[in-house]
């Protein structure tokens, strides 16, 4: 079948390790179903893979199929959308929370291809008032940002947020999501066009990256690690929380620990959602009339452009492959 997978990894090369071609079909277990996928979104973690870095103890085998969100039908034709957390089959409960958790295309193939498989309850049906293609940006970086604000955060409406970045699909997500719920969003960006866009998506203020800020914010979340952590420290109230849900510049740093706890700052990191959080974000996305931004739309077979845009870090909210 058609796949846009992983040949290999290198981790200074990634597009070198890129593959737009023929992959086996996948063999359906017991209990799980087969999607055949028509729309899929690229995430920065599909970078991640070509470069062979793994939130998990054994590396990535390879080739892999690359992504971790998508939406289809299934074989009786029922159109769903992916809820992209995997896990161990008797783990009961909030899902992030589950040792064995995984997403696609770091242990089983991801959904760039014709067909990718999942246990049944990771294929949620489509609800009414949303498209497929937008629900196939909402399963990564959508589901981190709304479990970030809303369960992360501990912001009230009122309460003001600082977004780290903005042109990206999460920056972007939480600007939407803190807008839409009453918070005053605040975004920082490396340059006038991502300003313009965390503007146009309902900031209340922008600023370049590391700008010191005129007032403290009461809760920061920063997916960009290394370049923005020390700025969101020192940004944040006494008291305040600081959700770290990214290390797109690096994921070791070097930072004052003075500020953390005289400051009494929260540090708190956030993976992914449960499968109950990407239901009721639909819900919010549906009553809110909220659409997420989709940059650049794009065949499956033309995606290694999408790709080299983000490798430059290049990208406009979300990138959305057809099929
Ligand atoms: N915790 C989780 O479960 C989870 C889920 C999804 C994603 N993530 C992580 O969150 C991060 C963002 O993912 P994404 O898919 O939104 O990525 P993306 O679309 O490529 O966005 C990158 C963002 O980082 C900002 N940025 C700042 N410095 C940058 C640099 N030197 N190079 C590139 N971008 C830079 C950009 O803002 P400006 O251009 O406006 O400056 C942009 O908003 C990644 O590290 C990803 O792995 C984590």
């Amino acid at each position: 079948m058609f796949a846009i997978y992983a040949a290999h990894s290198s981790m200074d090369d990634p597009l070198s390790a890129l593959r737009i071609g023929d992959q086996p079909e996948p063999i359906i277990p017991k209990g799980f179903v087969r999607v055949r996928v028509t729309h899929a979104s690229l995430n920065r973690h599909d970078l991640f893979t070509l470069r062979g870095i793994t939130a998990h103890a054994e590396p990535i085998k390879f080739p892999m199929i690359l992504g971790n969100d998508g939406a289809g039908t299934l074989d009786d034709g029922t159109p769903i959308v992916i809820y992209p957390v995997l896990g161990g089959e008797f783990w009961r409960g909030d899902e992030t929370c589950d040792p064995d958790w995984h997403i696609f295309s770091e242990k089983v193939a991801g959904t760039f291809a014709d067909y990718v498989v999942m246990p049944a309850r990771n294929a949620i049906p489509l609800p009414p008032g949303i498209s497929a293609a937008d629900a196939s940006v909402l399963g990564t970086a959508w589901l981190t940002a709304y479990r970030a604000l809303f369960t992360k955060s501990n912001l009230r409406p009122g309460q003001r947020l600082l977004v780290q970045g903005a042109s990206g699909g999460m920056s972007t997500a939480l600007i939407q999501l803190g807008r839409a719920a009453g918070f005053e969003v605040w975004a920082t960006s490396r340059n006038a066009k991502g300003k313009a866009l965390a503007m146009k998506l309902g900031a209340h203020q922008v600023f370049d990256a590391n700008e010191p800020l005129p007032q403290k914010v009461d809760a920061v979340v920063d997916s960009i690690g290394a370049a923005s952590l020390t700025h969101s420290i020192v940004s944040t109230v006494r008291g305040g929380t600081v959700v770290i849900t990214g290390v797109t510049t690096g994921m070791n740093v070097n930072i004052a620990l003075l500020p953390v706890l005289s400051g009494q700052v929260n540090l708190r990191g956030s993976i992914m959602g449960t499968r109950d959080d990407m239901e009721n974000m639909i819900h919010f996305l549906v009553h809110q009339g909220l659409k997420p931004e989709v940059g650049q739309i794009l065949p499956m077979e033309q995606a290694a452009s999408a790709f080299r845009n983000m490798w430059n870090g290049e990208t406009h909210g979300k990138t959305l492959f057809t099929r």
